[in-house]
């Protein structure tokens, strides 16, 4: 069992603008994993906000997982990838490399997510992006290693078993 903090970023969901359905995306696809969802927010595209969320929810609660959908595109505005790089200690990237070269079978769109992931402490940050549909093509690529993940960051995992 592993915890697991939900952070949608997005100016039009912050101000109800939008209905959030990235995060429920990514709760359909966490279903089969042993996860149990401890927090979830939604925040404008506003790089202290993020960063300060993340902090708290690692800082303060632990947080295993910490998944966050939006903001990782080329527009002025998205600045996930930055807030997120402002906290790391340091960086996943197998995690953000796969998701892009999968998701680039299905769209050539994908190459246009900065999308990043790392550590701070012992919780492991992953950026999505933002549509519900982006959301299911990049966490169907990772969730299988993230119980492994978890495991190893809490150094439990004492050998890394090939899994097919
Ligand atoms: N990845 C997958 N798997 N499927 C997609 O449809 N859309 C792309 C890309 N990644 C997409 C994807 C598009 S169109 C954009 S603009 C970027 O993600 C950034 O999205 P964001 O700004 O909402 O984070």
């Amino acid at each position: 069992m592993f915890s697991v903090g939900i952070l949608t970023i997005s100016d039009k969901g912050w101000l109800g603008e939008r209905q959030d359905e990235s995060s429920q995306a990514i709760r359909d696809s966490l279903a089969s994993l042993d996860a149990e969802e401890v927090k979830y927010e939604v925040v404008p595209d506003e790089k202290d906000i993020i960063a300060a969320k993340l902090k708290e929810w690692v800082d303060k609660i632990g947080i295993d997982v910490i998944i966050t959908t939006g903001g990782t595109g080329l527009s002025p505005r998205d600045v996930t990838p930055e807030a997120t790089l402002s906290v790391v200690d340091r960086m996943a990237p197998g995690f953000t490399e796969v998701m892009r070269a999968e998701s680039f079978k299905k769209t050539p769109m994908a190459v246009l997510s900065r999308a990043v992931a790392g550590i701070r402490k012992s919780s492991l940050i992953i950026n999505l992006p933002g549509s519900p549909k982006a959301v299911r093509e990049s966490l169907e690529v990772v969730l299988a290693v993230l119980p492994h993940a978890v495991e190893t960051l809490r150094g439990e995992a004492h050998e890394c078993a090939a899994q097919d």
